[in-house]
């Protein structure tokens, strides 16, 4: 019988790719989004890349009877919980919310899933749970430090997890925390859609490259890193959208929880970022050099190996891959999901 899985944040960026790859890979999907940083066009382009019909409802994580109705008509095998809000900026500015939507979001889903006896979820974490690493790469077992409310939202989370894993002696989960997801899907029909001014690396750069910003500010060049820029771990979102099909296919035979970090395990610098872009799409980016931005980190990224022993999954696509799709990507939505 296919599998059914419940997608919270299904119609975001990383959800709507994860929806493609699900149902390639012969699930069930259905989505619940209250839509406050996507758009419903996104789960139309999903359904015509896969031609598969997706059980859609426009609902808050934080509000039971949302759930309620979601966990009443359907039977899930598992729930992939990407719902949320996700910028650092915002989360200094407005904390309050930020453990609103994402920790309470969280005990609601939980709560609603012990209610009808769904016990495996899969959590978007992230890399900004680690903070400043010690040494580099960075392996699932270094402390953590997150240094932001929305770093520290997501170890909430993840301990909240635990310990509902450790009470409920059926659940399991497995918290995957990722680097830096950008690209597209290679049919440049779903892609990153950032509201307004872009604040990550990717698409601040398509933007600048077709025209719709005059420069890229390169946030400091005096880092201790090859170039001087600041150094992440690139991963493109197909192969993390691919993470989640295997994290799907092994939760059944995790105790309690696992913990894995999806990245490449491979640092690149801006510079490189927009070297590979110039080269791979045939355009000049203009560029400013502007002081640090503030909470940045040097340099950091993966050891994914743990990823690749225990889910059998490996990230396949390479830094030329990801310029190109994400320029892909934007040249066939210049606006975003609008047009
Ligand atoms: P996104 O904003 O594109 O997707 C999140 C989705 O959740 C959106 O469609 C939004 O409308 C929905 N949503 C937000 N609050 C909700 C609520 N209360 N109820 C229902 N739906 C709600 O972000 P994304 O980049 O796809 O990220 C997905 C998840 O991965 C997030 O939890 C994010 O924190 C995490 N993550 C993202 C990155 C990244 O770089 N994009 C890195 C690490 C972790
Ligand atoms: C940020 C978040 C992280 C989140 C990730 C993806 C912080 C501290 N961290 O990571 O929690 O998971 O986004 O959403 O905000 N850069 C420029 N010019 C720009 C934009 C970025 O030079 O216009 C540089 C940055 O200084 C950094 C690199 O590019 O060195 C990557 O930045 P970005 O894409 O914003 O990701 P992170 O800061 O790593």
């Amino acid at each position: 019988m296919t599998k059914k899985i419940l997608v919270t944040g299904g119609a975001g960026y990383i959800g709507s790719h994860t929806c493609v790859a699900l149902i390639e890979a012969g699930f069930e999907v259905v989505v619940v989004d209250n839509l406050v940083n996507s758009s419903i066009e996104s789960l139309r382009r999903v359904e015509k890349i896969t031609g598969q019909f997706i059980r859609f409802y426009r609902g808050d994580i934080t509000n039971k009877a949302d759930l309620k109705r979601v966990f009443e008509d359907h039977n899930f095998y598992a729930v992939i919980h990407f719902a949320g809000l996700k910028s650092v900026a915002d989360s200094v500015e407005f904390p309050l919310r930020y453990y609103q939507q994402n920790v309470f979001g969280t005990l609601c889903l939980l709560e609603a899933m012990q209610q009808q006896a769904c016990s495996k979820i899969v959590f978007s974490s992230s890399a900004t749970v680690y903070g400043e690493p010690a040494s580099l790469p960075i392996l699932e077992t270094f402390p953590t430090n997150p240094q932001s409310p929305y770093g520290r939202s997501k170890l909430f989370i993840e301990q909240i997890i635990d310990d509902y894993c450790q009470a409920e002696k059926q659940a399991s989960s497995i918290i995957l925390r990722y680097f830096n997801p950008v690209g597209a899907h290679p049919s440049g029909e779903i892609g990153e859609d950032p509201l307004g001014i872009p604040n990550n690396l990717m698409p601040y750069i398509c933007q600048v490259a077709s025209g719709q910003r005059e420069f890229l500010s390169i946030y400091g060049d005096d880092y201790a890193t090859t170039d001087g820029t600041g150094v992440r771990d690139y991963i493109h979102v197909v192969d993390l959208a691919e993470a989640h099909v295997k994290a799907v296919d092994k939760i059944n035979q995790v105790d309690q929880v696992q913990w894995f970090n999806i990245g490449r395990g491979q640092g690149y610098s801006v510079k490189d970022l927009i070297q590979a872009f110039e080269q791979t799409n045939g355009i000049r980016i203009k560029t400013s050099i502007q002081p640090r931005r503030d909470g940045d980190i040097a340099e950091y990224w993966a050891d994914p190996s743990l990823a690749r022993q225990e889910l059998g999954w490996k990230a396949t696509r390479d830094l030329k891959q990801m310029v190109k799709d994400a320029w892909h990507w934007q040249q066939k939505n210049p606006k975003g999901y609008e047009e």
